[in-house]
């Protein structure tokens, strides 16, 4: 898992006070921040995701496969429910947002955490390609402004007292392990395949990005908003 990562992780799990005990984490992928999770002492951790055949490598979370529209778990199971840039491919994100609220508990928290990647910045020569590059991804993606969409989902959804923390992931390193580059590998497949941007151009754009690291000139930034809220106290 990039450092950067990691400690975005670190950081977001102790947000809620008390620590949580019941975490769930919607749309948990490779379960990257349920293992943050264990390795901070969260008792009990539920990852769910949508996938048939799921076979994530960390393993220590109960795995549920489901929908994020219709979570199968009382009201009150948990008392944190968090996800992590899943947002974005969640069709309705308003209904996802009312189940994790049903599912917590009123005195817990539900968290989103995504990146707007209308912020997504490579120090590059090519200013102009980077930032054709950028924009396409950006605007063709699922939802680009997904990121300063999240407070007002969350109002729409009914959660109160909703606070809103931006967070700016960094990196000097442009490496297999960064983020940076895996994001770079993500928007290159993603722009080859919907046809935006030309292979060639694609491909200037990762020899810029390799020869301006070779410079040492590197930087990656992405802002990541996470919001909190509250469940309203449920009807019985
Ligand atoms: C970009 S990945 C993020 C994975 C992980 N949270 C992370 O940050 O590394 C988005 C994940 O959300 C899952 N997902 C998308 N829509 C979903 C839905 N309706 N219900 C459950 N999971 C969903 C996808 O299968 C995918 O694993």
């Amino acid at each position: 898992m990039p450092a950067s990562l990691r400690a975005h992780y670190r950081w977001l799990l102790t947000l809620p006070t008390p620590p949580p005990r019941r975490l769930l984490d919607v749309g948990a992928g490779d379960g990257r921040l349920l293992q943050v999770a264990a390795d901070l002492g969260i008792p009990h951790l539920t990852g769910l995701e949508r996938k048939r055949r799921w076979n994530p490598a960390n393993r220590d979370f109960a795995p549920t496969i489901a929908d994020a529209h219709r979570l199968p778990f009382p009201n009150d199971s948990f008392d944190c429910v968090v996800e992590n840039e899943s947002l974005e491919w969640i069709k309705s994100p308003i209904r996802y947002l009312k189940e994790a609220a049903r599912v917590c508990t009123p005195s817990g928290l539900v968290i989103t955490d995504d990146s707007d990647w209308d912020t997504l910045v490579y120090a590059v020569r090519d200013t102009a390609l980077a930032r054709r590059v950028l924009r396409a991804f950006c605007d063709t993606g699922p939802n680009g402004w997904i990121g300063r969409a999240a407070p007002s989902l969350m109002r729409q959804a009914g959660l109160r007292d909703i606070q809103v923390h931006v967070r700016v992931i960094t990196e000097r390193e442009f490496a297999p392990h960064t983020l940076g580059h895996h994001q770079a590998q993500i928007i290159d497949d993603w722009l080859r395949q919907t046809g935006n941007i030309t292979p060639t151009r694609l491909d200037d754009f990762q020899a810029d990005l390799h020869h301006t690291a070779h410079r040492g000139d590197y930087l990656f930034t992405l802002n990541r908003y996470i919001c909190l809220g509250r469940p309203a106290p449920h009807s019985s």
